[in-house]
């Protein structure tokens, strides 16, 4: 390994994308020094939980980290807890820090991921108006959660359903107020939405569609209900906000790097400025999985790129194109989506939706997109393998119970060797 102090790989970020960059970069050969600066003060963790199991005390915080603190020195990973990037210089190659420290790199990777879209109504600044992100966020939310009796969380989408089922769960009365006419609406069709509407329903959820917010009440500076825009006032002493998150892409915009909604890369991770990478959900990108280009927001996405860059760092050539897929557990559904399926004109189905155990092909035109599976793991897997693999399910394929996807799957690897 080379002399420390010589400047080496600088990840500004330390989250899901940040840390897997460190980790992929040793793995893959980079022997120079890597530095991961994290504004958070935590451990790298794992973040789905925070809206499941780690809001109802089923896990304990270490429990959440990817590695224990003591790994990253012992890979020769200088990982500085608490510190933000503030700027970065690709002529003289130089990262600023918060502190006032100057870090000098010969390449640099940008992780810096999402920040919450906040609440842009009157009041939304009361005490017990919480989001769900960071693990500062969600602590101190669990902090006063035992007088909690009445949560209104605001947005119908991943976060705030998780959010949801969590907080019913634990006994308290739950009503999620979504402006859109279904839920879910940016990641999944409308046969998953509606049946998410039912079962939250069903587990006694007050599911409020098509339904804005005007602003919060609240007394002595707390949050006590939330105004609608259909003139009623829902009672809260918490209220979550879950609608949606933007880029944070400042430092990479300041610095001259092509931004689009998202920090431009190509294939290895590479953005418009030489020696600088960019990975996870602040990375906007072209795939074959769909036309134009694509800013997802994922585990897969940010584990899967940040290997491809740390591949790229270390110069090997390992192009990312791996079909897309997510996951969110409400209650006991396990909802499992691969493949990108905005813009589809046709739903086909199979399996038991009453029965809660089904899974959604979506097509537009005679192409599959891809599949969303409820309770259905193999279904997920099989279509993950299938999109990989670029086969092209027909609808007929896809209609018939009797083709296995399983077999499919064999078949095409078989083929393939
Ligand atoms: N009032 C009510 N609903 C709103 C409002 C509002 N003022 N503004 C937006 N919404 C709704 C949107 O219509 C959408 O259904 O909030 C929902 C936000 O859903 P997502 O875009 O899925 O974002 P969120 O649930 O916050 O998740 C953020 O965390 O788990 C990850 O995959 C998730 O990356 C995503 C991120």
């Amino acid at each position: 390994m080379s002399a420390a102090g010589e400047p080496g790989l600088v990840v500004i970020g330390g989250s899901h994308a940040g840390h897997q960059v460190g980790i992929a970069a040793r793995n893959a050969g980079y022997e120079k020094p890597i530095t991961i600066l994290s504004d958070e003060d935590a451990v790298p963790y794992q973040r789905p939980p925070l809206s499941k199991a780690y809001l109802m005390g089923k896990v304990e915080r270490e429990a959440l980290y990817f590695r224990p603190a003591s790994f990253y020195p012992e890979h020769g990973i200088d990982l500085r807890l608490g510190v933000a990037a503030t700027a970065f210089d690709n002529q003289t190659k130089t990262v600023t820090c918060a502190d006032g420290t100057e870090l000098p790199y010969e390449k640099l990777v940008i992780a810096t991921g999402t920040r919450v879209r906040e609440l842009p109504v009157p009041g939304a600044d009361f005490k017990g108006v919480s989001y769900i992100r960071t693990l500062a966020d969600i602590e101190a939310m669990m902090d006063g959660l035992d007088t909690v009796k009445n949560v209104v969380v605001i947005g119908g989408g991943f976060i705030g359903l998780e959010g949801a089922a969590a907080l019913r769960t634990m006994g308290r009365t739950v009503t999620v107020v979504e402006m859109q006419d279904r839920l879910m609406a940016r990641g999944v069709g409308e046969t998953v939405s509606a049946f998410f509407a039912g079962h939250h329903r069903e587990q006694g959820v007050d599911v409020m569609l098509s339904t804005g917010v005007e602003s919060l009440a609240g007394e002595d500076g707390r949050v006590t209900g939330v105004n609608l825009s259909t003139g009623e006032t829902v009672p809260a002493d918490l209220v979550i906000v879950g609608i949606g998150v933007l880029p944070n892409q400042e430092i990479a915009e300041a610095a001259g790097v092509a931004c689009d909604n998202g920090v431009l890369v190509d294939e290895y991770m590479q953005t418009s400025e030489p020696g600088v990478l960019a990975v996870g959900d602040v990375t906007r990108f072209s795939c074959r999985f769909m036309e134009g280009t694509v800013r997802l927001e994922s585990v897969q996405n940010a584990t899967d790129q940040a290997r491809t860059a740390g591949a790229t760092a270390a110069r090997q050539d390992k192009p990312y194109d791996t079909a897309p897929w997510f996951w969110s557990d409400q209650f006991d559904l396990k909802l499992q989506m691969t493949g990108l399926t905005g813009g589809h004109d046709r739903e086909i189905i199979r399996g038991d939706v009453k029965a809660g155990a089904f899974s959604v092909f979506y097509f537009k035109g005679d192409k599959w997109l891809g599949t969303d599976t409820v309770n259905q793991p193999t279904d997920h897997i099989s279509s993950r393998r299938l999109l990989d693999a670029g086969y092209a399910l027909s609808a007929e394929e896809a209609a018939d119970a009797g083709v296995s996807l399983k077999e499919l799957v064999k078949s095409v690897r078989k083929a393939a060797k």
